[in-house]
């Protein structure tokens, strides 16, 4: 028994070197050069998952005679030392496929080098739309561009019924990228975006505080955060101190800070509170749980010193990435890269030799035309991007966050993703900034900022306009029926409208002035609005525009009245027609007559005599027979 299981093992050892042996033989080697900030969050998450799923595809895929070799690079959160590892790799070490790099602004330069030298550049990370794979086409997006979950957006700001939207993001080719697509669905759903608040990547703590006390000023309380993780862990924190995390304000982080939420810091994430989050989302899976579990364990294998980090979806998209180019290098089978040099003497300096991959536009093709199941959902890259359609929504709570909703294209928000398209939007409700579960209004009244200049003069009638000053403060106080009006339709507005009266007069007195010359006022631009019992008149209407009238004009028409009344004595006939006053008399008479034979026949006594008594008794038949 013993001796079996022994002899067994032995010979599965044996079977697995003589596979590995044999594998490492024939493979071709095919080189990818992979450029990620390994000081990042997301360097060290994508670097773990890459070296896992270069094991998995292999283990699952013995008999591959292709071999990815990888070499990784750290580009040092730097644009330019990025593009210098880039062409170190493509000139001295002939990589094939470039995956990475990280951020936007790098990988400008680095898909113009993949496009030149026919290299695909494959970046997980690099979300700006500003990156387009229309001209570059050997640029392949392994996520999904930013302007995606703009339209995700604009639904929130719709379903909270919010006007004005400002946009904070940070001043990058990944920050900038995404706000074309933003003010634009915004004016869709009829929001305005009042300013614009760009940050520095290189701002300090009192920039950022500056910047927060200025945007405190605006009415605008709704902010979009666009940001990468660095800078919004400091943004947020410094929101906090300045009071912008408190009731009536409304958060919104794209996916940027949203897809990381579990790496932040607890007192990043306490300052967090009630913002409102969209990210990627997917389905949790066995498997996925499986390569979480074993992933955690090689993280803090690679990065002994740093603390436990959750998996997100950069990671799953970084090991989907290597699986979609290892996939496409067995099928090109790339027997014979060759790097065809330009007819020119070399001279390293110089990228205009860059060698062309023979090699490239196969492997392009095969990464494009490849589908298959990965970590993260279905790996489709046809559209030299992936297919994502769904984004979860989350709000954050207390020391972590939970679910709102989702988002998908075909039934835009929804609470749960598998219900059909309901009439009404409905998300999970949201505990707002402040543990308010009001659902902030999205404006209030700015501390300082113009006032809307009312004119108002004391009107021949006070009823309609009279003006004070108040002699302690100076101010100037109207009151009457059409200062009510003018107050009332500033209330209902959705925004706040701060203005303040101005007192029209040439005379000390304050009387009745002109109106031709009040309404000129407006034109004049002394005044914002004038308000007052004034008339439409046809000249005036050059110079303002005029409500609608909210009084009558007071104008009528003169005319002797014709006494319609009936003075007839007859009018007491009015209330039935003369046929029926008709019939009631034939019944009248005709009961009358018929009683009156009766009793005539009966032979009573009473009813005999000379003609006007019977007519009496007729008449006294008639009125009291039915009693
Ligand atoms: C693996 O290959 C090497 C030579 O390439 C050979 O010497 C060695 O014996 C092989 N190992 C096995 C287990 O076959
Ligand atoms: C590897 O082996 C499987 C069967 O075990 C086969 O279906 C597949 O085509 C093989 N692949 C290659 C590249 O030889
Ligand atoms: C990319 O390369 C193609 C040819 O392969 C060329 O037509 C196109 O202009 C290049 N794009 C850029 C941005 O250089
Ligand atoms: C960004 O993604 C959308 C679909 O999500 C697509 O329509 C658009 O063309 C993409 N833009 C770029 C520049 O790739
Ligand atoms: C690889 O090169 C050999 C000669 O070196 C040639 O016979 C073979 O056809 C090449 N294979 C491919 C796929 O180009
Ligand atoms: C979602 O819908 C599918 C069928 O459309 C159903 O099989 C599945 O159980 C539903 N999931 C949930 C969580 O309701
Ligand atoms: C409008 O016409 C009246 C006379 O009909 C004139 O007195 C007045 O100045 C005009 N108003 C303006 C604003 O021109």
């Amino acid at each position: 028994m013993e001796l079996q299981n022994v002899i067994m093992l032995l010979l599965l050892t044996i079977n697995l070197a003589v596979a590995q042996n044999t594998s490492r033989e024939e493979a071709q080697e095919l080189h990818v050069g992979v450029i990620l900030d390994l000081g990042s969050i997301v360097g060290k998450m994508a670097r773990t998952s890459v070296s896992l799923a270069m094991e998995d595809f292999y283990a699952v895929h013995r008999n591959y005679s292709t071999k990815l070799v990888l070499h990784i690079r750290d580009s040092m959160s730097d644009d330019v030392q990025a593009a210098s590892q880039a062409i170190d790799l493509l000139e001295n070490y002939n990589v094939e496929v470039i995956i990475g790099p990280q951020k936007s602004s790098q990988a400008i330069f680095i898909s113009k080098l993949g496009n030149k030298s026919h290299v695909p550049v494959i970046s997980f990370t690099a979300t700006s739309p500003s990156l387009s794979s229309k001209t570059l086409p050997y640029f392949v997006r392994a996520t999904i561009n930013d302007s995606a979950q703009v339209n995700c957006i604009a639904s929130m700001v719709k379903t909270y019924g919010w006007r004005e939207v400002v946009p904070i993001y940070e001043d990058t080719d990944y920050g900038r990228g995404i706000i074309p697509y933003l003010v634009d669905v915004l004016q869709e759903v009829d929001a305005r975006v009042p300013y614009q608040s760009v940050i520095p990547l290189s701002a300090t703590s009192e920039q950022i505080t500056l910047e927060l006390y200025k945007l405190m000023t605006m009415q605008t309380t709704v902010f979009v955060v666009h940001m990468s993780f660095t800078l919004a862990s400091l943004f947020f924190i410094k929101a906090r101190e300045v009071g912008m995390m408190n009731k009536g304000y409304a958060w919104i982080m794209t996916d940027g800070v949203t897809n990381l939420i579990d790496s932040l810091n607890p007192s990043v994430l306490e300052s967090l509170n009630g913002a409102i989050g969209v990210e990627f989302y997917v389905p949790k899976t066995k498997e996925l749980d499986d390569f979480a579990m074993r992933w955690n364990m090689r993280f803090q294998i690679d990065n002994p010193t740093d603390p436990p980090l959750k998996l997100n979806i950069f990671g799953l998209w970084g090991y989907d990435t290597i699986w979609a180019v290892a996939h496409a290098a067995a099928k090109v089978g790339i027997a014979n890269a060759t790097f065809q040099k330009p007819g020119a003497t070399r001279n390293s300096i110089s990228l205009e030799t860059l060698e062309t991959s023979s090699n490239g536009p196969k492997l392009l093709q095969a990464i494009l035309q490849n589908k298959f199941r990965g970590l993260s959902g279905n790996i489709d890259l046809s559209n030299r991007q992936l297919q994502i359609s769904t984004f979860r929504i989350i709000n954050v709570v207390g020391k972590g966050w939970r679910d709102i909703g989702f988002w998908t294209a075909q039934n835009e928000l929804s609470q749960h993703l598998n219900k059909t398209r309901q009439a009404t939007t409905h998300l999970n409700p949201v505990i707002w900034p402040g543990e308010s579960i009001e659902i902030p209004r999205g404006f209030k009244i700015p501390v300082s900022g113009k006032k809307l200049q009312v004119g108002v003069c004391t009107s021949g009638y006070p009823e309609f306009v009279k003006v004070e000053k108040d002699h302690i403060t100076g101010a100037t106080k109207a009151i009457g029926f059409s200062v009510d009006v003018f107050e009332e339709a500033v209330k209902r507005l959705p925004y706040a409208v701060p203005y303040e009266y101005v007192l029209f007069s040439t005379k000390d007195d304050g009387s009745a002035e002109d109106y031709n010359d009040f309404v000129y006022q407006v034109y004049l631009e002394k005044y914002d609005i004038v308000i007052g019992d004034i008339t439409i008149r046809y000249n005036r209407t050059f110079y303002a525009d005029f409500t609608l009238p909210y009084t009558e004009s007071g104008i009528a028409m003169v005319v002797p009245v014709r006494d319609s009344i009936n003075k007839n004595t007859w009018i007491f006939l009015k209330p039935l027609e003369p046929g029926m006053w008709f019939g009631s008399i034939v019944f009248f008479i005709y009961t009358g007559v018929v009683v009156l034979i009766l009793e005539f026949l009966g032979n009573n006594e009473n009813v005999r005599g000379p003609i006007p008594r019977q007519l009496g008794i007729m008449i006294f038949f008639s009125i009291f027979e039915e009693s």
